[in-house]
């Protein structure tokens, strides 16, 4: 395998190891110049960045390179679906890309390195008729501010049921599920830990302790480390990287059983820039780009295989995992029946 040197920049020697490695050839400057993608990210910000500017570095393509939250990402798509502007859907929740998947966005394609990548990401191109494949994983759990407990008079929530405690009161912050892929796995995990109508239930109790339902989900934890509330429910490696860069942040795995998200990596079908979008897509998917991501703090675990373990980065398996129904829960009929369940029965003024 390639290691990263080697994609070297412009058309000097690492260009042309690039250019055999991914069969393609960059005769010269001009070439290169007309070279376009254009890739929709649904990870943190920083991660995104760092992907574009590493990638047009050893790649010399020119990447447009636009942030959204995973469920807009796939509004946005659905919107193009005649006119597709994305080639390539970098990252996000695993539901929204089987949904991408089941509606047609996306295009079928095998990676060649497939056999390189974790046994879940493997299963999550499966099921979705290799319409996308696992490009990390992330357990959902609880991030909160031990000061800001004291503060409250709240004990530090362990379990999903701590966070109904009184104390909590406008306190707690969760991705919105209309907007945020990390929030429809929270009302997904419900469902699937304890039934839909006693999910719903918790949903309709937590929802008086609610005091934002962000954006995106990695919101729902800046917000605490600002001081905005005192608990997030969310990514536990976002947690991980905030204490990194200093908060005074503390996570929890719920003591009920958590989630554990498969980020997913999609082309898009009718991509206008397909083969750029093949390359950069087998790139994501090396263990030299995957290695890339923890040096701006995204501690997600890693799809490819032979990616250097790093003490900083949870390993899944070793958490008290509830197995997740990714193919029920990435189904358009039941994200849309808990969608409006959650919209109709949740966040509605009469629960607050
Ligand atoms: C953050 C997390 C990712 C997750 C993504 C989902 O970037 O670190 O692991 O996949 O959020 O974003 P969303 O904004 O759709 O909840």
């Amino acid at each position: 395998m390639g290691k990263l040197k080697d994609y070297l920049p412009g058309i000097g020697l690492g260009a042309l190891v690039f250019a055999s490695l991914f069969g393609f050839a960059l005769s010269n400057t001009a070439h290169a110049q007309a070279r376009r993608l254009n890739v929709v990210c649904s990870v943190q910000i920083e991660w995104c960045e760092l992907v574009r500017n590493e990638y047009q570095r050893v790649s010399g393509v020119r990447m447009t390179m636009i942030h959204r939250s995973s469920i807009e990402a796939l509004a946005m798509l659905l919107a193009e679906r005649n006119n597709p502007r994305t080639d390539v859907w970098f990252g996000g929740t695993g539901d929204p890309h089987l949904q991408a998947a089941e509606r047609g966005l996306t295009l079928e394609y095998r990676s060649p390195i497939l056999d390189d990548l974790q046994p879940w990401a493997q299963a999550q191109a499966r099921r979705a008729g290799y319409r996308t494949v696992g490009l990390y994983s992330g357990v959902l759990g609880f991030a909160f501010r031990p000061d800001q407990l004291k503060r409250i008079g709240a004990e530090p929530p362990r379990c999903w049921r701590d966070l109904l405690a009184e104390p909590f009161r406008q306190q707690v912050m969760m991705g919105n599920p209309t907007s945020s892929g990390t929030g429809y796995m929270i009302i997904s995990a419900l469902t699937q830990l304890f039934g839909e109508e006693a999910g719903n239930d918790y949903l309709k109790r937590l929802h008086k302790n609610v005091a934002q339902y962000t954006h995106g989900g990695r919101g729902s934890i800046e917000n605490i480390v600002r001081g905005e509330g005192s608990v997030a429910i969310g990514f536990m490696h976002d947690a991980i990287a905030a204490r990194e860069r200093g908060a005074d942040l503390e996570f929890e795995s719920p003591c009920e059983g958590t989630v554990a998200e498969i980020g997913s990596l999609s082309l898009i079908a009718g991509a206008a820039n397909l083969d750029e979008a093949k390359r950069f897509y087998e790139w994501a998917l090396s263990a030299e780009a995957q290695t890339l991501a923890r040096k701006v703090g995204a501690f997600q675990y890693p799809s490819n295989k032979h990616v250097a373990p790093e003490a900083r980065i949870l390993d899944p398996s070793q958490t008290l995992l509830t197995p997740y129904d990714h193919r029920r829960f990435g189904s358009s009929q039941i994200r849309k029946r808990l969608l409006s369940r959650w919209i109709n029965e949740i966040n509605v003024p009469q629960n607050d």
